[in-house]
């Protein structure tokens, strides 16, 4: 059995080695493609591979069609809208994720983005604080969680809204809920995204919700920069000089945002939350350890796409 790491953004050496350890204790290789620069290198790279493990490297058809014995793959991490789950499905192959596993890295740079914001990108002029002000966290995941649990600890009232949550559910953590997205706008300074890049939730942020935050308001967005409305964003910013917007997923419209925008916006020029070494320990052990118990086992737990 052959296992293919393919990592466009590397792993920590550490994730590696722990990845390495586990397939190779199974008794299967492991082969090894990071920082490639063209498709053709990832097409070469499937085209004998039984199980393969990613970050955000894209698995479309193309790819998954040269995989000729390609049995599982593994998107070290949450999101997996980089890969075509119907042509997966097609070919019989399952794609899994590793839900949680670097749920805690994301959260922790929500914050190192917020205090960078509110303390005037570290320019020098006096800047404001966390404490008792209102965090809205929309999308109430694993990463949504860890930025609850932290944003507590900055002395912070916590409010949520997840649409496939109770309200019940997200109380019962401590956390405030509302009863729709319109009403976490209106009542929070700051709002963190944290929902997955689907059909429904592609351009979901948009003016009619923003354009409802609070004086001196900061969109904090660690999820995919497909569910921001990116003119949405820069009608706000034209209409509000006290709205900031900062991000580690680089909007298709970053040139305009920094020209129009400067002292207001930020991105990370590379998505960023997931970039520890402890986060790629978790997620790429995790995966390593999801691929051996399919292969042995015909463990599915963590399944995402269809049969
Ligand atoms: C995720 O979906 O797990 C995060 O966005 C991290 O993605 P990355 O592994 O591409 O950094």
């Amino acid at each position: 059995m052959k296992v293919l790491i393919a990592t466009d953004k590397p792993f920590a050496a550490e994730a590696v080695t722990g990845i390495r350890e586990v397939i190779e204790k199974a008794g299967f290789e492991l082969v090894l493609l990071e920082k490639y620069t063209e498709k053709k290198q990832l097409l070469d790279a499937v085209a004998d591979v039984d199980a393969a493990i990613i970050r955000s490297d894209i698995f479309d058809k193309e790819v998954l069609d040269a995989a000729k014995n390609l049995k599982i793959v593994v998107r070290a991490g949450a999101g997996y809208d980089n890969i075509d789950l119907e042509a997966a499905t097609a070919n019989k192959i399952c794609v899994m994720n590793t839900p949680g596993q670097n749920a805690n890295a994301v959260a922790e740079l929500v914050f190192g983005l917020a205090v960078y914001a509110i303390r005037s990108f570290f320019k020098g002029t006096s800047g404001t604080e966390l404490l008792g002000k209102k965090l809205g966290i929309h999308a109430y995941g694993n990463v949504g969680r860890n930025v609850a649990r932290i944003a507590k600890g900055f002395g912070m009232e916590v409010y949520a809204f997840d649409p496939f949550l109770s309200k019940e559910a997200i109380e019962k953590e401590g956390v405030k809920a509302v009863g729709s997205a319109e009403e976490l706008y209106t009542t929070c300074q700051y709002v963190s995204l944290h929902m997955p890049a689907t059909d429904e939730t592609a351009n979901s942020i948009n003016y009619e919700l923003i354009s409802k935050m609070p004086k001196n308001a900061l969109l904090l967005n660690t999820a995919r920069k497909e569910v921001v409305d990116e003119a949405s964003i820069v009608k706000v910013m034209e209409e509000r000089k006290d709205f900031k917007y900062v991000t580690d997923v680089l909007p298709g419209n970053h040139a305009e945002m920094t020209e129009k925008f400067a002292g207001r916006y930020f991105s990370t020029p590379k998505k960023s939350g997931a970039q520890t070494e402890e986060a790629n320990i978790n997620a790429g052990i995790a995966a390593a350890n999801q691929i051996v118990d399919f292969i042995k086992n015909g463990n599915e737990r963590f399944r995402v796409n269809g049969k």
